[in-house]
């Protein structure tokens, strides 16, 4: 039989590709959308990998693109389903690929395009998405277009960075200070002028008051979601615009850690036009079905709630760090903060740890109830309304591993500041895959050291364990996979006076999931009557427990040992 040639036959066979087509799509890529309008970021968990530190598969000390394909197996079986790489493009390397060099490429220690067509293609196969990091407020200084701006003050570029005449001869425009310490502006002699940097001065702002710039950036992420990408989690979004007048910065009581004088960011940090920026990237992104995630550090949650857009028109996923902020395991500091991001208007989304903060383990650990300590924050992050973001080595246990010396430090922020601060060095060490040599990350020495616990907390070993860490999140994580009141049920906390344990349920149509975590290293008793939640004589069904927790089936009855977790399904009684 040949290909239909007559008018009719083509008709036929357009007819069949018409009604085909969207269903064999569909079986091809996972739904972006269910039947219920849940968009697919909502049930997914995000894994950040900071890929210096993930598989090196090239033997050189620092982890690969085809490193992080080796280990999609991994990612699967553990319950990730979109992984957000940390800038891979090639970049001088000043900030570890914070200072993008080429938008449209992959830094070749990190392999090819090819490499990363192909960890797309793997990733795929097994319904992982691919979330890239788009550094949109600054270039590196080895970036064509600064180098163009840079050689003369009628250079095509120039206006696509902020240069500005210093004050008098020596002196800078304002009293503006990068956050990395120091001046924020850098001095060309060769034009004679500044330049501004909220970061390094290898880091130099771009000009988001220049619609080529905004045009540019923009046209970057379409050219990645043409390639597969799923979405980009922004850096630095709220430092896009400064002051056009360059006011100065209002100067605060005492000294920062690199000694220079304590300042608000008034004039340089979360002015309102960066909100025009997010709703053009997003409408960018809406043309993909692509997501934006936001590092969006706020001080409150009206903040927060303007990142979603007023019109829900902005970021779908800014990450809610006043949650990783609460840095002690206090119930009541917990639940305030659960209840803001839960009724601000948008998808809540959860962080426990990141490459730019301590790692949770040690945060939250009180170097006694460690493993305790860290399933228990599993369990608070992947049972609450809304979208986790899990920091790679986060399942295992990882600890930091700070450098004990300023000269072995690499992130240069930790030289200006030692000993005050010691950079991010700690939290970014190689992930522990074996208690082979090097942690299994490398057959060559690492470039950052690995810490001795990894001949315990490591992958391998955690395998093999029952009640390992790594156990524990995989064991939540297909629960919350599979359990349609984990995913899309409401919150409703409980017992919101009781200081040590932090309770809710999670509700969605006739089902329910009771958490119950003790958040103090005491045992404690507990009960739980549910008919003011309409659950009337409701009988429970453990879904999982750890740390010693064991209850009674009406739950009358609930006992708790130091940091225990009891979730239970809970099956409505007689109504009565
Ligand atoms: C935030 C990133 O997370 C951090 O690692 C980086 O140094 C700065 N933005 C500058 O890009």
């Amino acid at each position: 039989m040949g290909w239909p040639r007559g008018r009719g036959d083509r008709l036929i066979l357009w007819l069949i590709c018409a009604v085909f087509a969207p269903a064999l799509l569909a079986f091809a890529a996972p739904q972006a959308v269910d039947s219920e309008g849940h968009q697919w970021w909502q049930h997914a968990v995000f894994y950040e990998i900071y890929p210096r530190s993930y598989a090196d598969t090239n033997e050189d000390g620092i982890g690969d693109l085809n490193g992080i394909t080796s280990k999609l197996d991994y990612l699967e079986q553990l319950g990730v389903d979109a992984i957000w790489i940390s800038p891979c493009f090639p970049s001088p390397q000043v900030d570890f690929g914070y200072d993008v060099s080429d938008y449209e490429n992959i830094d070749p220690m990190y392999g090819t395009l090819a490499d990363f067509d192909r960890l797309a293609a793997e990733a795929k196969k097994r319904n992982i998405r691919i979330i890239l990091d788009f550094v949109i407020n600054h270039t590196s200084d080895r970036h064509p277009w600064f180098i163009d701006s840079r050689s003369s003050r009628e250079a095509a570029h120039r206006n696509w960075y902020i240069y500005r005449d210093g004050k008098g001869p020596g002196q800078p425009p304002n009293n503006w200070q990068s956050t990395f310490g120091h001046s924020a502006w850098q001095f060309d002699p060769k034009t004679d002028q500044y330049y501004y940097h909220y970061f390094y001065m290898q880091q130099p702002d771009l000009n988001w008051r220049n619609a080529q710039v905004k045009s540019a950036m923009f046209d970057v992420s379409r050219w990645w979601y043409k390639r597969g990408v799923a979405g980009f989690r922004l850096d630095a979004v709220d430092t896009l615009f400064e002051d056009p007048a360059l006011r100065d910065n209002p100067i605060l009581p005492g000294t920062n850690k690199y000694g220079d004088p304590n300042m608000e960011d008034k004039y340089n940090k979360k002015l309102p036009e960066v909100h025009q920026v997010l709703r053009g990237l997003r409408q960018v992104a809406d043309e993909y079905q692509a997501v934006l995630i936001g590092e969006a550090y706020t001080e409150n949650i009206d903040e927060l709630r303007q990142y979603y857009g007023t019109h829900n028109n902005e970021l779908q996923m800014p990450m809610d760090f006043m949650f990783m902020k609460v840095d002690k395991l206090s119930a009541p500091e917990f639940r305030k903060q659960i209840a803001a991001v839960d009724t601000a208007g948008g998808w809540p989304v959860y962080v426990l740890g990141n490459h730019d903060n301590p790692r949770s383990y040690v945060r939250y650990g009180d170097g006694q109830h460690d493993e305790a300590i860290a399933k228990l924050m599993a369990a608070l992050y992947l049972t609450l309304r809304g979208t986790p973001i899990m920091y790679y080595g986060e399942e295992i246990g990882m600890t930091n591993n700070d450098p004990q010396r300023k000269e072995d430090v690499k992130d240069p922020i930790g030289i200006t500041g030692w000993p005050q601060e010691k950079g991010r060095d700690g939290e970014r060490t190689p992930m522990q895959w074996s208690s082979t040599i090097n942690a299994g990350f490398s057959r060559a020495r690492p470039w950052l050291p690995v810490p001795d616990s990894y001949k315990t907390h490591n992958v391998a070993t955690e395998l093999a364990q029952n009640d390992s860490v790594l156990q524990f999140y995989r064991k939540i994580l297909a629960l919350r996979h599979q359990n349609p009141a984990l995913l899309d049920g409401e919150y409703i906390p409980l017992k919101q006076d009781d200081p040590s344990i932090l309770s809710y349920l999670r509700k969605y149509k006739d089902q329910t999931v009771l958490v119950v975590l003790n958040m103090s290293s005491e045992p404690h008793k507990s009960s739980f009557d549910l008919r003011p939640q309409g659950l009337p004589s409701a009988k429970a069904k453990t879904l999982v427990t750890a740390n010693g927790a064991e209850a009674g089936p009406d739950l009358s009855h609930l006992s708790l040992e130091a940091f225990a977790i009891y979730i239970a399904e809970i099956l409505p009684g007689e109504v009565q």
